[in-house]
């Protein structure tokens, strides 16, 4: 699988649909699939949603449920759910957007008598977005090669009418992909504040910091002429693996409900695979909270609560200290005074001679995660490397959350403002787990290791 497509929530189920070709572990003509959820945590994979043929691959895009059915397609009373999809033609290139709907909870699709519905005449047009926003559709989607994010508006997701064009802006080495606009809850110190901004995501396949492929993203304003940036572009997530990332359409609450891919294109189609390549990153909710004036965003992983396996509280740290409990899965929180030590460190997934490494050094205000020593790293030169991130200045005591998969760590240090994640490939019995305080001591105020 790649990208996560058509993130929708309909009475209660979550539906993800993915970038699959369900007859090889490397990219092809791409299909649907699809997986349907209760609680975000727990799926259910169900067959292909929207098939390939020769003439046509089903790329990336977006599914909304129309409720009021502005789109004429329900039946009975019943508003369809309406998936809008770039159409790739393999023969000539040319990416257009087409329309399907379904009336029955996306188990089947029928595709618009009509598509495409859009159709512009490129080869890099595609990973149509749809929100609903005052009383009308709106659409983002790419000019990957121009980087640029085409915003367009409709009001029965047949008919789009181009509003305006945001880019190149921020990093434009790499070409743009799987754009989303979101509105996102500010928070101040108390919790919600009442206000709430527009922030508008791009993936970009290459220049992220961590090597390849990222997301960046711009805080900025929604009116009817278009998007405007108020602030510079900024990194989502510092770590290597975290891309094409877009938010469930209709998730309860105020906050977005951000899922990824967990890869990168540098090495996509060359991990450590047997029978299926690809992973979606924990769903995250997404607020806003304000830096130094800017309006940074804060990411909250959804997790199981979990149980406690391990806990140590008030404790000195001096040197690697063993915790008596192994894990290959397992979410550790981690409240800490950094006291004298230059780093103080949490290694996963330790074994012989594999590590893989979260450190913060306060005196330079970084925050790490280091794959080096992570198991299997030569399928790409690039792989084995550390990644590492400014700290949130002034926060002390420091708070790491890490979650650990059986191929994946992601870091979320400073309560969700700094955000890392790797891909690791260690060996199954490499389930240790290891504090580390070094040259000074740190102060632990209460580590949980939740399984
Ligand atoms: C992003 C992407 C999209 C495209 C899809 C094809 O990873 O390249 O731009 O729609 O993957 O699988």
């Amino acid at each position: 699988m790649n990208d996560p497509n058509g993130l929708v929530v309909q009475d209660g189920e979550h539906h993800l649909f993915f970038q699959h070709w369900p007859d090889g572990i490397v990219h092809g003509p791409m299909s649907w699939g699809h997986a349907v959820s209760e609680d975000l945590l727990d799926w259910t994979e169900l067959p292909i949603a929207l098939a390939a043929t020769d003439t046509e691959h089903v790329w990336s895009g977006s599914v909304v449920h129309d409720a009021d059915n502005t789109s004429g397609l329900g039946r009975d009373g019943a508003g369809p759910l309406v998936a809008l999809w770039t159409s790739f033609d393999p023969a000539s290139g040319l990416q257009r957007q087409s329309l399907s709907w379904s009336l029955d909870r996306g188990r089947t699709w029928t595709p618009y008598a009509a598509n495409p519905v859009l159709d512009i005449g490129s080869t890099a047009f595609r990973d149509p977005k749809v929100l609903r926003h005052d009383d009308a559709w709106w659409m983002v989607l790419v000019l990957a090669d121009d980087r640029t994010v085409e915003l367009y508006r409709s009001a029965d997701l047949i008919a789009w009418e181009h509003v305006s064009s945001f880019g190149p802006e921020g990093a434009v080495e790499g070409l743009w992909e799987c754009p989303d606009l979101v509105r996102v809850p500010v928070e101040d110190g108390d919790g919600p504040s009442g206000e709430a901004a527009w922030v508008l995501l791009v993936s970009v396949v290459d220049g992220a910091p961590a090597g390849g492929s990222g997301m960046q993203y711009f805080v900025g304003e929604l009116t009817d002429t278009g998007f405007v940036a108020t602030q510079a572009a900024r990194w989502l997530d510092h770590g290597a693996d975290f891309y094409a990332g877009v938010s469930y359409s209709g998730a309860p609450g105020p906050e977005p409900v951000l899922q990824a891919w967990m890869s990168n294109w540098q090495y996509a189609v060359a991990v450590p695979a047997v029978d299926f390549r690809g992973a979606m990153t924990l769903p995250r909710r997404l607020a806003l909270r304000r830096r130094d004036g800017e309006l940074v965003l804060v990411q909250r992983p959804v997790v199981r609560p979990g149980r406690t396996a391990y806990e140590l509280r008030d404790r000195p740290l001096d040197g690697e200290l063993v915790l008596p409990v192994a894990a290959r899965t397992c979410r550790v929180v981690l409240e800490v005074d950094p006291g004298d030590a230059r780093r103080v460190g949490l290694h996963v997934r330790v074994g012989d001679g594999e590590r893989t490494t979260v450190w913060v050094a306060p005196a330079s205000g970084t925050v790490g995660l280091d794959r080096r020593t992570s198991g299997e790293t030569d399928f790409h030169p690039g792989f084995a490397a550390e990644h590492t991130a400014p700290l949130v200045s002034g926060d002390a005591p420091l708070r790491l959350e890490v979650v650990v998969d059986v191929s994946s760590v992601e870091v979320f240090a400073g309560d969700g403002e700094v955000v890392l994640t790797d891909q690791v490939f260690p060996d199954p019995v490499s389930t240790g787990l290891v504090l580390d305080a070094e040259d000074g001591e740190a102060h632990i105020r209460h580590l949980a290791v939740l399984v």
